[in-house]
């Protein structure tokens, strides 16, 4: 069943979308609306709006858009039902009785117990006797029982039927621990442990849910570490391991780890900001949520070539997300957990120097040019100045740029105007570079061919903006609609997705209420973000009696030019009326 109308109006009415909004993006005023740098894509320039006319965003760098329950669900990764329930929590509404509780919110909660189940029992074997070899594994590598039980370590004995064994005790089916990713299907109908023989690292969400866990075996064997595939809980790309640590650290600064053993030994050292991908490279996605926690990212990747590789792949993610980086360079090539435990009761003091010392990601990427040049001969100094134009062109801030530029003259004892001259010549060719592919996707969008869900949108472009704009008419002028729909109706409409609309808003609003109330709900996240595009378009400001008219006759002409086209199916009616319509308009 779903949510009544009148809820979810008042639950929009006391979630202000500016204000929610606020909480994870910096907007500033713009005209009526609020703009700000999405946090659903890398931009520099800000391209996401928020309308509080009506209580939506839309951003028109990614096509991102919806309303207050569609940014929750972006934004939090919650599906439809638990973002009602976020916001329903956030301004103190009680959920309506009998609420549906769809099978996949079900199954979601049903997925967070088997976890938190799961956990503690990983904890409870590492502390009895038979877990003896985890936690001595864990003793060797120099874990204090607080940072065990602080990360909520543990011990997946080597049978296979342990876990499941006990979370069948506890009422779980076996479809429920399948669907958790901690068991597999086995040949005769029955479930298996997915880990075992292995020390786990639970990994949990900022809202303190157990999502996943990570499994390391403790010896040689493959694969080192064995993690939760993903889950209607779990996506491995958009979390990161120790985020619910390091959000409370509460100096907006992040350490990225590559591993789960990097981030506990720099933890103990007494860093709680540390923070590490899941057994994947660092993603957009991540780089973003990082920013929601952090202006500073300092890269402690190892020192190994993968670690570079990573490193400089890190670096544009991160710079993308408008996030300050620097780089530490572990000393005598080791990682950090090694590095650490080598310090023994000096970690913490030899961490923080290494931090001092560290520098910003220009300087490491100028650094690593520089080992490439032989700089004692004319043409090296010529290339490695040549290459370093060209990193120092794709700086915004030009403050900065001079401060590397001064240096560089200076180290190079050449004139600042040849490499000011050289950074321009690059920095325009990169400017026009990014307004080609700008005005590409300008384009490709206005001409609709790669519009997902208006799929017959590209065929009928005209009709399409006038099936748009009468949308936008009567959500706008629910009053209007008896006028509309004695000028039009559905079918004469030209794209599919525009008639189901034009029924769907016609239906909601003979209903009464706000027709956009259930959109979020009713309608897919991609169909969902083409109606608000709809809604707060150009073209929907400006809409009014007049435009409407035309918006009506563009789609009758449309309509009736095909019945004329083709006599055979067109219906006499329709023939009828639109000879009388030509005789009107003539005289
Ligand atoms: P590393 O191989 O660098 O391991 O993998 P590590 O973190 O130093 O671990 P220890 O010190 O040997 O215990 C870095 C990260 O890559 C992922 C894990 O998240 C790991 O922490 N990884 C590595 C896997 O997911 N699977 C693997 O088989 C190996
Ligand atoms: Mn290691």
């Amino acid at each position: 069943m779903p949510l009544p109308e009148g809820f979810l109006q008042e639950l929009k009415d006391r979630n202000d979308m500016t204000e929610v909004a606020s909480s994870y993006v910096n907007l500033n005023r713009r005209g009526r609306n609020m703009v700000g740098l999405c946090p659903f894509h890398g931009e520099k320039t800000p391209s996401f709006n928020i309308y509080p006319e009506n209580g939506s965003f839309y951003c028109f760098g990614c096509g991102v858009g919806g309303d207050v329950i569609t940014f929750i669900m972006k934004i939090e990764n919650l599906d439809y039902i638990d973002a009602v329930k976020f916001l329903a929590q956030r301004a103190g509404m009680n959920m309506p009785e009998d609420s549906y509780d769809d099978s996949m919110a079900g199954l979601r909660k049903r997925i967070f117990e088997a976890n938190r189940e799961a956990a503690r029992f990983f904890y409870k074997s590492l502390y009895s006797e038979y877990g003896r070899r985890g936690l001595d594994y864990f003793h060797r590598r120099a874990l204090s029982d607080r940072t065990i039980r602080h990360f909520g370590l543990g011990y997946a004995d080597p049978e296979r039927s342990s876990l499941c064994n006990h979370l069948k005790s506890l009422g779980f089916k076996n479809s429920e621990l399948i669907s958790a990713n901690l068991a597999f299907q086995t040949r005769n109908g029955g479930v298996a442990d997915r880990f075992y023989d292995r020390v786990m690292f639970p990994i949990i969400d900022l809202r303190g849910n157990v999502i996943a866990f990570g499994g390391r075996i403790m010896g040689d064997g493959k694969p080192k570490y064995l993690n939760t595939s993903d889950t209607p809980v779990f996506k491995k790309s958009a979390n990161l391991f120790s985020l619910n640590n390091a959000k409370n650290s509460g100096d907006r600064s992040l350490i990225l780890c590559e591993g789960y053993m990097d981030v506990i030994a720099v933890n103990q050292a007494g860093f709680q900001n540390a923070v590490a991908t899941l057994g994947t490279a660092l993603t957009q996605e991540q780089a973003l949520l990082m920013k929601r926690y952090a202006d500073e990212v300092i890269i402690c990747y190892d020192s190994d070539e993968a670690g570079q590789k990573a490193t400089a792949r890190a670096i544009g993610f991160l710079r993308n997300a408008g996030l300050n980086i620097k780089i530490i360079t572990i000393p005598q090539g080791k990682d950090p957990d090694e590095f650490l435990r080598n310090k023994g009761s000096d970690a913490h003091d030899a961490f923080k120097n290494v931090i001092e010392g560290s520098g910003n990601d220009v300087e490491y990427r100028l650094n690593k040019l520089k080992a490439e040049y032989n700089l004692e001969l004319a043409d090296g100094r010529v290339g490695f100045l040549t290459e370093a134009s060209k990193i120092l062109a794709t700086l915004d801030n030009s403050i900065e740029q001079d401060v590397y530029i001064s240096r560089l003259c200076k180290e190079l004892e050449v004139s600042r105007d040849a490499v000011r001259q050289q950074i321009q010549k690059y920095g325009k060719k990169r400017y026009y570079e990014r307004r080609k592919e700008n005005f590409k996707n300008l384009r490709q969008n206005l001409s609709g061919r790669n519009d997902k869900v208006n799929t017959d949108r590209y065929k009928k472009p005209r009709a399409a903006t006038a099936e748009e704009g009468v949308i936008a008419y009567i959500i706008k002028n629910p009053d209007r609609l008896s006028y509309v729909e004695k000028e039009l109706l559905p079918e004469r409409f030209q794209t599919e997705f525009n008639r189901k609309l034009f029924e769907y808003f016609s239906e909601k609003i003979k209903g009464g209420g706000d027709p956009l109330a259930s959109v979020s709900g009713d309608f897919t996240q991609e169909e969902t973000a083409k109606i608000f595009q709809i809604v707060n378009s150009e073209h929907a400001r400006l809409a009014n009696e007049r435009t409407a008219a035309e918006n009506i006759k563009v789609i009758n002409d449309e309509f009736f030019r095909q019945q004329l086209s083709d006599p055979a199916s067109a219906d006499m009616d329709s023939i009828a009326e639109q000879l009388k319509r030509m005789k009107e308009s003539r005289q």
